[in-house]
């Protein structure tokens, strides 16, 4: 009871930090939050799990050594979105393995992975799945210029970050627009995979920040080993999509969740932190394809129930079309941008074409894209696709397997232009054929003169 009533007076100080938006998720309500100890978490990320709660989450608090937890259950998904705020624990739940966190990916859940100095290998094999690298046990986040200014003497490991990625489907207009932001990170650096284009990192170091040993950090060790992390390499916070549209948040701070650092002087943790708990957990900036047509332009684009034909002939015109919706803010909205693209490909891309959006009629919660499309002069089995992936957006990939035939000995022009050359020669033939014949018939040889006396 003494937990609730510390939970009541938390509310009216939270809801002052955090946003109050109560958005739901799209793919499920369930959370599983895995703490090192369940009583002390209830305390230290209060803010952060209460605003779970008024967005609508079932939160379950569970130890990281409880060894009852699982994740699935005969292949079901008992939770839809887990968050790791234990990175110390060696095992979790009843022995997770890496492969089983996967599966949970795999089959469209959901993680936020929150890590510190005192990470375990378990939780570093697991980020390297998803090409996220810790740096070194015993290392930690350092910088001389930026960090929180307290009374007691500090070594400068809880730095104010503030270099965003500008990733407008992850981070509010607010958030990326203020220019004296200050993130309160503690914790370990990673270094992200930059070929992998399914990671993005979102918070990463300014010039003056390193990874380094803490207890050396009194002097700014002078350039050491080019190997360390600094700058923008540095990466603080990054964030992964699977190509099943699940999403993963490493976060290399648990203390970044913490009430401590969200209360603190200047900070703006508590919108960071609700931007990038909501994208996790698909509240926001989900993209979603309802439907997609295409016919021959020609036809009645009015009966556009009429069923999509599996074949064209070369060139024609067709028309297509593709709906789209995102999802922020507890709603569909139209999705509207400039470069939803569309492709006819046969082995290589022979049309590549940028759709035009107007606002739908039937439902204000979809954007019609739409382009009048000559198909190419090929015959062939073609595909067309929209394939739109973009950074921090669910990715859409709609494909249609559609032959295109040559046309018919009937459905060509009776003349064509680039042929008149050879109906010139063909008619030359003709009148040459006629000028020879003339002349072997009419051409008599001439009669040979009677010079022979006749005789009698
Ligand atoms: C362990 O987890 C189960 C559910 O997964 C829960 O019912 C139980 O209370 C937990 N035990 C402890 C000690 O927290
Ligand atoms: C320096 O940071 C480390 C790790 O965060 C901490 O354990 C230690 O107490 C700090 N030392 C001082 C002098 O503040
Ligand atoms: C988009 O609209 C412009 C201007 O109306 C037009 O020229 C273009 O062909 C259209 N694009 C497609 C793919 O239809």
């Amino acid at each position: 009871m003494r937990l609730g009533a510390l939970l009541g007076t938390l509310l009216a100080f939270s809801s002052a930090c955090l946003p109050s938006t109560f958005a739901r998720s799209v793919t499920g309500d369930r959370v599983l939050v895995l703490v090192p100890a369940v009583e002390a978490a209830l305390h230290e990320y209060s803010v952060f799990l209460d605003s779970l709660e008024r967005r609508g989450f079932d939160v379950s608090v569970r130890a990281a050594a409880n060894s009852s937890v699982v994740l699935h259950t005969d292949g079901d998904r008992l939770y839809d979105h887990v968050a790791l705020l234990a990175p110390a624990a060696k095992r979790l739940g009843a022995a997770l393995s890496v492969q089983d966190f996967i599966d949970f990916v795999d089959t469209g859940g959901n993680m936020l992975v929150a890590a510190s100095a005192a990470l375990s290998d378990f939780q570093r094999r697991l980020a390297v799945q998803f090409g996220v690298e810790f740096d070194k046990r015993g290392t930690a986040v350092i910088d001389h210029s930026h960090y929180l200014r307290t009374k007691a003497p500090s070594n400068h490991t809880i730095v104010a970050a503030s270099r965003l990625s500008n990733i407008p489907a992850v981070l509010s207009p607010p958030l990326l627009a203020d220019e004296h932001r200050a993130i309160y990170f503690e914790g370990i650096a990673h270094s992200y995979d930059s070929q992998i284009p399914l990671l993005a990192p979102l918070l990463t170091g300014s010039r003056s920040t390193y990874s380094g040993s803490p207890a050396t950090a009194e002097r700014p060790s002078s350039k050491s080993t080019q190997e360390q992390l600094s700058g923008r390499s540095l990466g603080l916070v990054s964030v992964f999509q699977s190509r099943s549209n699940a999403r993963v948040v490493f976060a290399g701070s648990t203390a970044l969740f913490s009430d401590a650092l969200i209360s603190a002087e200047h900070s703006a943790n508590g919108p960071f932190v609700t931007d990038i708990s909501q994208w996790a957990f698909q509240e926001k900036a989900v993209l979603r394809e309802i439907a997609h047509r295409h016919h021959l332009a020609s036809a009645a684009s009015s009966s556009s129930s009429s069923e999509q034909p599996d074949h064209y002939r070369v060139a024609n015109v067709i028309s297509y079309e593709i709906d789209l919706s995102v999802y922020h803010d507890d709603k569909w909205h139209p999705y509207i941008a400039d470069d939803v693209q569309f492709e006819a490909t046969m082995l290589d891309p022979y049309l590549r074409l940028t759709l035009n959006h107007t606002q739908s009629a039937d439902s204000d919660a979809v954007a019609t894209y739409h382009g009048d499309i000559k198909l190419p002069d090929r015959y062939g089995t073609f595909t067309f696709s929209v394939n739109y992936k973009r950074t921090g957006l669910s990715s859409i990939d709609v494909q249609d397997t559609v032959a295109i035939w040559p046309l018919r000995h009937d459905e060509y022009p009776r003349f064509l232009s680039a042929a008149y050359p050879y109906y010139a020669g063909s008619f030359v033939m003709v009148a040459g054929f006629l000028a020879l014949c003339a002349a072997w018939l009419w051409n008599t040889e001439p009669a040979p003169k009677s010079s022979k006396p006749k005789s009698s």
